[in-house]
C-alpha cells in the first residue's frame, strides 16, 4: 500500500507523513528528495539552472519510480499533482489524502519556514496570500481528485489512519 500526501506547499506534508509512516510502520519518501537524489542538485538549482519544466520532468520520472515501493507514506511536492498526468497515476499507485489549508494559513506557514520555495519568489504579507490564493484556484481541482480530504490545520497521523484503514486495520498501529 501507498499512501500519498497531497496539498500545496507548507500544508505540512512532510511532517505529518513522517508521523504516520512511524506509527503505522511504513517507510518514508519525500519526492522532493528523491529528484534532487535523481538530479544530483537541489530543487532550487535545478529550477534556476535548468528551467521548471525540467524539474517537473524529473518530479515525473520520480513518481513514476514509485511504484517499486510499497507500504511507503509519500509526501508529494506541491506542485506534483498538478502536471502532466500525476494525479491520475498517484490515484492509481495508492491512496491519496489531500491536507486542505486556507491562503491565510498556509501564508503563515510558508513565512515561518525556514525552507525556501523557489516559486514564491520571496514574496511575503498580502502579496504572499494573493498568490497563494490564485495558485490554489489553479491547483484544486487535481488536489480535490484524492481520495480523501482533510482539514490540514491540526491534522493528526491518526485522522489519517481512520480514513485509509477505518476500524479493522488498527493492528497496523504503533501503541
Ligand atoms: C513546489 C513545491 C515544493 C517543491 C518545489 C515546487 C510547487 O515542494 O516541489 O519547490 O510547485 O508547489 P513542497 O510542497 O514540499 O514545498
Amino acid at each position: 500500500m501507498r499512501i500519498f500526501l497531497i496539498g500545496f506547499m507548507g500544508c505540512g506534508k512532510s511532517s505529518l507523513g513522517k508521523r504516520l509512516s512511524r506509527k503505522i510502520n511504513f517507510d518514508f519518501i519525500d519526492l522532493d528528495i528523491l529528484v534532487e537524489e535523481k538530479a544530483q542538485k537541489k530543487i532550487e538549482r535545478i529550477i534556476k539552472e535548468d528551467g521548471e519544466q525540467t524539474f517537473r520532468e524529473i518530479e515525473r520520472q520520480a513518481l513514476l519510480s514509485l511504484s517499486e515501493f510499497d507500504n511507503v507514506v509519500i509526501a508529494a511536492g506541491g506542485g506534483a499533482p498538478c502536471f502532466y498526468d500525476n494525479m491520475h497515476t498517484i490515484l492509481s499507485m495508492g491512496i491519496s489524502v489531500y491536507l486542505k489549508m486556507n491562503p491565510l494559513s498556509l501564508a503563515k506557514r510558508l513565512e515561518d519556514s525556514k525552507h525556501f520555495r523557489p516559486l514564491l519568489k520571496n514574496k511575503s504579507g498580502q502579496e504572499l496570500v494573493d498568490h497563494i490564493r490564485t495558485m490554489l484556484i489553479e491547483r484544486e481541482k487535481y488536489y480535490l481528485q484524492a481520495n480523501c480530504v482533510i482539514k490540514g490545520e491540526n491534522a493528526k497521523p491518526d485522522h489519517i489512519i481512520r480514513l485509509v484503514f477505518g476500524e479493522s486495520e488498527k493492528f497496523f498501529v504503533n501503541k
